[in-house]
């Protein structure tokens, strides 16, 4: 973990947040290679979650939530850790962290009774603080796919089975932070919403349970992933199964995306509150069925509350998966050894480097600036100039963030029009006619 701390730190991918101020525990800021890395997981989520489906519908709802959206979905009673202190050395823990009624830290066995601390965020809303005009930042960003269930069937034509996919911050007031991003207090989640009838949902978990492994693999994460059934006394209070899929992170085996069977406890608790508050009376009054967060079978033309799948990644401990099965400590000789993340090429920051040969050679600069223009332009992703006319320095550079391709520009480029591509993984060079530049990088990158 230290190494791999010290390499976002280095090269640009990971922050301490405030850090000039001494730093705010739990947050963490991604920087320019970071950013990229981020996006890129996102979007192959999102392409395989929505483009390459025709049954999912994407959402980008508020992180502000109405207080009552949170009370009846469970989280104000039950969204909370038990939070112990050592009435020693004043330190605070978990439950889960105090082992054989000792402090971890002093080893003091004077620790309080565990009594539930509530993770959520509260903000009052407004020039006046007071303790009605509050909301929540959202814990998870699936209640406001829940609150939108019923606009987004009725702006598209979905029948069951269908979902909703979101990206988005979440807020948890984590007693620990710790382990880099793995827990922190500001992360992001990628959720997915699979509302099914009622009686597949066991099936449909199944199922997703394997898509989900199947994507994380092409992510890169091959081989230490695993699945874990969540004990029964263990699941959150809405859920009636959980597979956890677990990835061995540096600090030991942890989950890095949880799916759960939500059944119909959120839609339903909703729907019944929504109805006893009179929210809406006058729809409820003309059109009972209107109000409902529930869709009508064309089969039976029963209003159903479906029960849903949730498959709820964290994009942050993605990366952090990411960036611990890229990273490799690499031998080439008796001497030498190199330091080289082996990112899948679609996660990778920057596809390609254009590297001049000479530093103050102005045709080559100019000759580079304008591959580099033309290659920028056909969308594989980042391409950057590297003009530090230091060949060797700029693949090491290249090699620990991860680029695929390094491409160097010399008199052979002004004489011959050619160039030579550099592989990260096999360091094996290929001379490539400017010609066919694209060509070939399409044919890599495909
Ligand atoms: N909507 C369901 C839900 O939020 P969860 O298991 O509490 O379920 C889902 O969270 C995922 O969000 C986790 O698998 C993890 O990847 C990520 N996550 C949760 N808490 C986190 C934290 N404090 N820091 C970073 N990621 C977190």
């Amino acid at each position: 973990m230290d190494e791999l701390v010290s390499l976002c730190k280095r090269r640009g991918f990971i922050f301490q947040s405030n850090e000039i101020y001494g730093g705010l525990q739990g947050s963490y800021d991604y920087g320019p290679l970071g950013v990229e890395l981020k996006n890129n997981l996102k979007a192959s989520w999102w392409s395989c979650m929505v483009y390459e489906r025709d049954d999912i519908e994407g959402l980008d709802s508020s992180i502000l939530t109405h207080p009552n959206v949170l009370k009846f979905s469970g989280h104000e009673d039950t969204f909370t850790d038990p939070l112990i202190d050592c009435k020693s050395c004043k330190s605070r823990w978990t439950a889960d962290e105090i082992i054989d009624n000792k402090c971890p830290k002093c080893g003091s066995k004077s620790l309080t009774e565990p009594r539930p601390f509530n993770l959520m965020f509260k903000t009052s809303l407004g020039p006046i603080e007071d303790l009605e005009n509050y909301a929540y930042l959202r814990p998870e960003t699936a209640q406001n796919i829940f609150t939108n269930f019923k606009n987004i069937l009725d702006t598209t034509s979905h029948e069951l089975p269908f979902g909703i996919a979101q990206i988005g911050k979440a807020f948890r007031n984590e007693i620990t932070p710790r382990n880099f991003i793995f827990r922190v207090r500001e992360f992001e989640q990628m959720e997915l919403e699979f509302f099914v009838n009622p009686g597949d949902d066991e099936e449909w978990h199944k199922k997703w349970v394997d898509m989900r492994l199947s994507w994380w693999e092409k992510q890169g994460l091959n081989n230490n992933l695993k699945t874990l059934e969540v004990p029964k006394d263990e699941l959150s209070h809405y859920s009636k199964a959980t597979t956890d899929i677990m990835y061995k992170f540096p600090h030991g085996e942890e989950e890095l995306e949880g799916i759960a069977n939500r059944t119909d406890f959120d839609l339903g608790s909703h729907t019944k509150n929504q109805a006893e508050l009179n929210i809406d009376s006058e729809v409820l009054e003309n059109n009972a069925s209107s109000a409902k967060l529930a869709i009508k079978s064309s089969v039976s033309n029963k209003w159903i509350v479906p029960y849903v799948i949730e498959p709820s990644a964290g994009v942050d401990r993605g990366v952090l998966a990411i960036l611990t099965e890229a990273y490799t400590n690499e031998q080439i000789d008796n001497k030498t050894s190199r330091i080289v993340l082996k990112l899948s090429k679609h996660l990778a920051p920057i596809k390609v480097a254009i590297i001049p040969l000479k530093k103050n050679n102005s045709d080559i600069v100019e000759k580079s600036k304008e591959i580099k223009m033309s290659l920028q332009s056909s969308n594989f992703g980042r391409v950057i100039l590297e003009n530090t006319g230091n060949i060797g320095k700029s693949y090491r550079k290249h090699d620990e963030i991860g680029t695929p391709i390094c491409i160097t520009i010399d008199f052979d480029t002004l004489e011959k029009n050619t160039v030579t591509l550099r592989d990260r993984d096999t360091m094996k060079q290929e001379k490539v006619n400017v010609d066919d530049l694209e060509l070939r990088l399409r044919d890599i990158f495909k």
